[in-house]
């Protein structure tokens, strides 16, 4: 019973330990959010289905948007200075499969950059909601 106690304990200790306070934290920060957005538009560089979409687009801009958005979602210190999710993607003609191969290249982009997978979901929960402004328009 003791031992049981004394393990509940340990585990629970090192979770805590484990896990940091804010979601901007555990995507590492600034520079880990520098990281994953760098992964993401590589993947994306990478993909025949995605790509044309960036064909004409400045990549630096998308980067340092990106960037800005992931952390201010994620409860960083940072303001998006972007334009709206719906004006951004209007005329792009983006569908469902569209939408989803973004999503796994994201995901794909994070697993490459070691972000656990509890942490990989909770940005995407934040990203959800903006599907609707971008489909079909
Ligand atoms: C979770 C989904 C997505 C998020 C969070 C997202 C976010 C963004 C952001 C923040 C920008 C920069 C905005 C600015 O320049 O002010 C951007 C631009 C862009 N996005 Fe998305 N996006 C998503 C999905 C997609 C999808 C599915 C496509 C196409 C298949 C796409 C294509 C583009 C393109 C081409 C640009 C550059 C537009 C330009 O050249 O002006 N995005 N996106």
């Amino acid at each position: 019973m003791l031992r049981n106690i004394f393990m509940f304990v340990a585990i629970s200790f090192s979770a805590c330990y484990v896990q940091a306070d804010t979601l901007y934290e555990n995507l590492g920060g600034q520079a880990g959010i520098a990281n994953i957005v760098d992964g993401f538009l590589e993947e994306i560089s990478y993909d025949r289905e995605i790509y044309p979409f960036f064909a004409k687009s400045n990549i630096k801009r998308v980067r340092s948007k990106l960037e800005e958005q992931f952390c201010h979602l994620s409860s960083g210190p940072c303001v998006y200075t972007g334009d709206d999710m719906k004006s951004v993607h209007t005329g792009m003609n983006i569908d469902e499969a569209h939408f989803n191969r973004v999503v796994e290249l994201l995901q794909t982009a994070m697993t490459k950059a070691d972000i656990d997978f509890p942490t990989q979901n909770k940005l995407l929960q934040k990203l959800a909601p903006m599907r609707a402004d971008m489909l079909h328009r």
